[in-house]
């Protein structure tokens, strides 16, 4: 046999290794970090709150030891006992159905994880805040909404939402107790109740809806681990759709939070979804490219919409008919039908596609439409400039200028008459329409200057 020679104190580091490895293996299974992960990518789909396939929903703890139609998921400290184990295992696993089977690695982990008792690991959501922040600078401006009857404005804020009577642009409200980042905010159809969704990354995803009346949160869950995006109500007020850095499309009830599907189509963050089809259908837009539509209450896939031309980062529903604009993260915002499309379409086509805007030189971030549907207002980089076009003909009709920094959130007061905007620089401004002139500029909080 050749002896390999080695220089002289790495076979003690080869040893190091060795010992170090072994120690690594010895810590315990994280279910946050480990266990979570593999059962989002791989079992979430079919065995969440609103589809549990067999009747098993292993999105929590509680319900995997409550198990499904043939008993616990998981028995801590008894994975020969846990059906879980049991479906993942043998030559012809019969989970994931119909998906890529678990390596022997992965499942060597889920076995592992129960045997050590399955511990749930994850750190509690933080309790909501109830001191409203005290600003050093002004806060970056994500989400903004005008309510349909008119009255107010809500702008997302550290923590909190700011509510501003429409018309003066004075602050009448500090909702505290809002996600660290508000990513979207939505009024309801009847502007009774706000949805706010958003979270902190890698550490909470949160859902609230707030009754505007009161400024009291009715309704706040954290089911997440990382930010949801893009909110919209169902036209009857009962559901708010939303996406998620972890991939999902999730569907809520409003009275009560509770998820009622779950869909894993897309292959990256989802930062738009809006529902279609009078509230049957949903059409989500993510980092991957793809403008997905699906059965609202099945989460059925039920085509893609566009060319995967370039990241959806914003979607916007045309309030007229079935159409979803989005902002696309490398060049423009495009129209497209959210209808599926006719079968045996050339994948080179885009069917779909009612327009294209123009080009802004670095990407956009934002894009809106005003209530009656004859205006779409877009936001783009580098400049963090403004447009605002006739949706049907597509002619820009004006540039609202002076932002320092991007744009992220624009609105249309519901009067048609003014358009309002906000994003790095933390102000809000407001301009006529349709000329575009500035009106008035103000800035939502107090910064301290201490
Ligand atoms: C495409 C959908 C789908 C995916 C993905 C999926 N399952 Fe299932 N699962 C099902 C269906 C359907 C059943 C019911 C099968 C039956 O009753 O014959 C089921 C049943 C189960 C059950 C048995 C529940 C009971 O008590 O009868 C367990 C446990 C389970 N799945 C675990 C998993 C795990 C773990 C994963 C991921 C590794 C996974 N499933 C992925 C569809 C799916």
């Amino acid at each position: 046999m050749k002896r390999i020679q080695l220089p002289r104190g790495v076979g003690m580091w080869l040893l190091a290794g060795v010992a170090l490895c072994a120690g690594l293996d010895a810590a315990p299974v994280s279910y946050h970090r480990e266990v979570v992960p593999l059962l989002q990518r791989h079992c979430y789909g079919c065995h969440h709150p609103g589809k549990r396939k067999g009747d098993a929903d292993l999105t929590a703890l509680a319900a995997m030891r409550e198990g499904g139609k043939h008993g616990p998921s998981i028995v801590p400290g008894e994975p020969g006992r846990s059906v879980l184990i049991t479906e993942v295992s043998g030559a012809d696993p019969a989970m994931p159905k119909d998906g890529e089977r678990l390596t022997s690695a992965q499942v060597g982990l889920l076995e592992r994880w129960i045997r050590e008792g399955a511990v749930d690991d994850s750190p509690p959501a933080p309790p909501p805040r109830t001191v409203p922040p005290d600003y050093r600078a002004p806060p970056v401006i994500t989400a903004l909404d005008f309510s349909a009857d008119g009255r107010w404005l809500a702008v997302g804020g550290y923590h909190e939402v700011l509510v501003f009577d429409a018309a003066s642009l004075r602050r009448v409200g500090r909702w505290v107790g809002a996600p660290a980042r508000v990513e979207t905010l939505k009024f309801s159809p009847d502007s009774q109740r706000l949805a706010v969704v958003g979270g902190e990354p890698g550490v909470t995803g949160e859902f609230q809806i707030w009754d505007v009346a009161s400024g009291t949160a009715l309704v706040r869950v954290a089911p997440g681990t990382d930010s949801f995006f893009g909110a919209d109500w169902s036209p009857d007020g009962a559901r708010v759709a939303m996406g998620g850095a972890d991939r999902s499309v999730r569907v809520l009830g409003t009275a009560d939070g509770r998820e009622l599907l779950r869909a894993m189509v897309h292959s990256d963050w989802v930062l738009g979804v809006v529902f279609v089809g009078n509230g049957n259908q949903l059409v989500s837009g993510s980092r991957d490219r793809s403008l997905r539509l699906l059965d609202a209450s099945t989460g059925r896939m039920l085509d893609v919409l566009n060319r995967e031309t370039e990241p959806v980062v914003r979607l916007a529903r045309f309030p007229k008919e079935d159409q979803v604009a989005f902002a696309g993260a490398d060049s423009r915002v495009r129209l497209y039908k959210a209808t599926a499309k006719a079968a045996n379409t050339d994948p080179g086509q885009d069917p779909n596609l009612v327009r294209e805007y123009e080009s802004f030189g670095r990407g956009t971030t934002a894009v809106a439409f005003n209530l009656d549907g004859t205006l779409v207002a877009m936001a783009g980089l580098p400049a963090g400039e403004v447009r605002v076009h006739e949706v049907g003909t597509g002619r820009r009709l004006a540039t609202l200028g002076g932002h320092r920094g991007a744009v992220f959130g624009i609105a249309f007061a519901p009067d048609g008459k003014r358009v309002i905007t906000a994003g790095m620089e933390g102000e809000l401004r407001m301009f006529s329409l349709p000329e575009g002139r500035p009106v008035t500029n103000a800035c939502p909080v107090e910064v301290s200057s201490r």
